[in-house]
């Protein structure tokens, strides 16, 4: 197309690219994508960019998404086009969710389901194909850190099965189900939440969250090779310390606050919707000759030795 036309077509605004363009420009224009930073909430008016969105005709399934990391990644697949199922065991955070997702007009659906109980996946996964018809994207992000989580002489078996069933039996459930849904949807991409801990170690330690989150790694791998040529894309999303519910009950004093953000370049803790917005990148076609990868989301963690003053 010549320069002419393609201005003609400008003018216009009729075109799939103008509408685009268009589009971006509006997301560009709010703060965080709409979603503003201040209460890790919420969204701004997304009618016009679903009519385009990057997740159009897809259907997506968030575990833990009562919250966090899920919460806005649903927020944002739906803004996106996408049909969400919001799957938490706490069921009426998810339906909280859904909700929200409502409110602009996306498409949700709350599920109740604890990640660590196959038969209830399976459930799930049936329940959503049932509902939205396929499933292209399952973002396996459900994930708990005990409070009595220690080092390995401390840290009792009851943590360690307990972790381990969640974060990582939730993921491999979640693909057992899964995989075979999206292949009969012609293909799609998996995201697995992990940790920059499965990277790089602590002195703080918590080694049955610590191990879960290396299992997830190694795990993705295998199955991004595996399911390569079915269509089927895994990959792993590696956050770094965030300012979400999860960690800062954790890390409930200024101290231990601080102890973490002297080690992070950037000097703050990330944002759960900054996740999401990786997390979307890996869901959609932006990513599609990536897969078996570990995308590290971090402020500069991991690539640190001393920090900045
Ligand atoms: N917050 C961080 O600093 C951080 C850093 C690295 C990785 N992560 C990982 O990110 C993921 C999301 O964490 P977040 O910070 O959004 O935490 P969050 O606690 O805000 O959200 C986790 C959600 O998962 C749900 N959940 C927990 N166990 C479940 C189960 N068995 N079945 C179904 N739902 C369950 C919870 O109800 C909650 O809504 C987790 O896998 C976590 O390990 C978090």
């Amino acid at each position: 197309m010549g320069r002419t036309q393609l201005v003609r077509l400008f003018q216009k605004g009729n075109s799939p690219f103008v509408r685009r363009c268009r589009s971006f420009q509006t997301i560009n224009d709010t703060d965080s994508g709409g979603l503003t930073r201040e209460e890790g909430i919420e969204y701004g008016d997304y009618r016009s960019s679903m009519e385009i969105g990057r997740l159009r005709g897809k259907t997506a399934i968030i575990t833990g998404a009562g919250s966090g990391i899920g919460r806005q990644a649903a927020l944002l697949f739906a803004h996106e086009g996408a049909n969400v199922a919001v799957a938490d065991w706490n069921f009426s955070a998810a339906a909280r969710t859904v909700d929200a997702v409502k409110e602009f007009g996306g498409k949700g659906l709350a599920v109740g389901v604890n990640v660590a109980s196959a038969e209830g996946v399976e459930q799930m996964i049936n329940k959503v194909e049932k509902t939205f018809g396929g499933l292209h994207i399952l973002f396996n992000n459900a994930g708990i850190m005990h409070s009595e989580d220690d080092d390995v002489t401390n840290t009792p078996d009851s943590v360690i099965d307990k972790t381990l069933d969640v974060n990582v039996k939730g993921v491999i459930y979640g693909c057992r189900y899964g995989i075979p849904a999206m292949k009969r949807s012609g293909g799609g991409s998996i995201i697995n939440t992990a940790s920059f801990v499965a990277i790089m170690g602590a002195a703080t330690p918590q080694i049955a969250y610590t191990a879960s989150k290396g299992a997830v790694l190694a795990l993705t791998r295998e199955l991004a090779v595996v399911h390569a040529r079915s269509g089927i894309r895994v990959n792993a999303l590696c956050p770094g310390p965030l300012r979400t519910e999860l960690l800062m009950k954790f890390l409930d004093t200024e101290e231990k606050k601080q102890r973490r953000l002297v080690h992070i370049p950037m000097g703050r803790f990330g944002e759960a919707v900054e996740m999401a917005k990786a997390a979307l990148f890996l869901a959609s076609d932006d990513s599609s000759f990536m897969t078996g990868a570990s995308l590290v989301v971090d402020g500069g963690l991991t690539s640190a030795y001393v920090t900045p003053e």
